[in-house]
């Protein structure tokens, strides 16, 4: 089944609480929460204070994306603030065992990103303790930026390596993601799909999000 994730991100950040709003009137799956320190990437973007106080305002599943070096220090703070997802960053954690361990023993959903150059290999031996894998089809840090061609095949080489283990594990995809390539992330294995300027940066969200669902 097909999820659609519209990044906030690309929202006003002035007024966030109706476009949390408007985006579940529009038919969006997950809620997608792009956490930025500084440090793992060039960009700050808002941490677990604005996500609590979001939470209050919708039932959508909070997906959060922690692009935060050494994650491990912060997902208790996260987790309380009401997220259902914890992503953490393959390239920002020096024990990636211990962090995926510290996400269960917080009763949430467990999912590793991996930035445009890190190959899916470095997965294997994580893969059956995860709920998701996150392409980034960009390099993290900032919205509206251009997809990256390469990440189809990388998608596929993720899908068979999931399906070869036997698992059944999400595939997102994040970063360029408009409805002209929908289709062609999705044909390579994608299951959940996160839109920032491609949904927000539309007049008619609703629209947005089911011509990328497809
Ligand atoms: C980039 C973020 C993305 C971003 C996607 O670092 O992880 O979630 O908001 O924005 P678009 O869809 O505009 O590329
Ligand atoms: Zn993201």
């Amino acid at each position: 089944m097909i999820k659609v994730a519209p990044s906030l991100l690309a929202a006003d950040m002035g007024n966030l609480r109706q476009a949390v709003i408007d985006l579940e009137k529009a038919g969006a799956d997950y809620l997608h929460l792009d956490v930025m320190d500084g440090a793992f990437v060039p960009n700050i973007s808002f941490g677990a204070g604005v996500i609590k106080a979001l939470r209050p305002h919708t039932n959508m599943f909070f997906d959060v994306h922690l692009m935060v070096d050494e994650p491990g220090r912060y997902l208790q703070d996260f987790a309380a603030a009401g997220a259902d997802l914890l992503c953490v960053h393959y390239e920002a954690c020096r024990h990636l065992n211990r962090v995926i361990q510290q996400i269960r023993a917080l009763d949430k959903k467990a999912a590793v990103a991996l930035n445009p150059a890190t190959p899916v290999s470095v997965l294997e031996d994580i893969l059956p303790d995860l709920d998701m894998v996150l392409i980034m089809s960009v390099n993290p840090g900032f919205g509206g930026q251009s997809f990256i061609e390469g990440s189809i095949a990388k998608i596929e080489r993720l899908a068979s390596m999931i399906q070869n283990a036997g698992l059944d594990i999400d595939i997102e995809v994040d970063g360029g993601i408009v409805a002209a390539n929908a289709a062609r992330v999705k044909a390579a294995g994608a299951n959940v799909l996160v839109s920032g300027t491609g949904i927000l940066g539309q007049s008619d969200y609703a629209a947005a999000i089911s011509a990328i669902r497809g």
